[in-house]
């Protein structure tokens, strides 16, 4: 017997951000949505294979082909939360100086400017992916990793602190496609630092109970 799970999108307040439309933000919510739709189909799907307890020879190809789809739905419905659960109306460009992430963030690199040299430029490089910091649950350290599609690249069992998406549906409404960098700069004008140090303290208190 297979237990039913399916996932509900989460909601968002997404209008009023600094040089991301609300329009821009609307449309990414619709895309988010349509991963959580698929996440949940391709669940399904899979369910129904299983659900005599076995994969036969002949169902394999099908099998395969959907569990690794699942992998980019699912990461595509994950990330996108963390995205834009990052962000906020008035949001301020660089975390306070006293701040947990601004700590980590220059024991991890030496100094805060270093680490966002490093976000940052992850963010321009070329191709369809993200700019993620994440911290090592081992050891407390951030580092930044660049992401292609959804799936590819992210560190297993380290926890994403910001999450930027710089697929081109993130700005193309707001700016021409060589313009990454002015979207860059208009994401870091609206990040919530508050939810990066609630994911830290959740890490930490994770760390603490292990
Ligand atoms: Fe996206």
């Amino acid at each position: 017997m297979i237990n039913k799970f399916t996932y509900k999108p989460k909601q968002f307040d997404l209008s009023g951000r600094k040089g991301i439309s609300d329009k821009t933000l609307e449309t990414h919510f619709k895309l988010y949505e349509g991963y959580v739709k698929e996440t949940n189909k391709l669940t399904e799907k899979i369910s129904d294979i299983l659900k005599d307890a076995k994969v036969d020879q002949e169902e394999m190809p099908a099998y395969s082909e959907l569990t690794r789809r699942l992998g980019f739905e699912y990461n595509g419905m994950v990330l996108h939360e963390y995205y834009f659960g990052n962000m906020k109306r008035q949001g301020s460009v660089d975390p306070d100086k006293d701040s947990t992430f601004r700590k980590l963030a220059e024991e991890s690199f030496g100094e805060y400017k270093i680490w966002k040299a490093d976000f940052v430029g992850i963010g321009k490089m070329r191709g369809v992916g993200w700019a993620i910091c994440y911290q090592n649950p081992a050891n407390g350290r951030l580092s930044n990793h660049w992401i292609t599609l959804h799936e590819t690249g992210n560190v297993s069992g380290f926890a994403p602190v910001l999450v930027m998406d710089v697929w081109e549906h993130a700005f193309l409404l707001d700016y021409m496609p060589a313009e990454r960098p002015k979207y860059i700069e208009a994401f870091f004008s609206n990040i919530d630092w508050d939810s990066c140090e609630r994911r830290l303290a959740k890490e930490t208190s994770n760390q603490a109970g292990a």
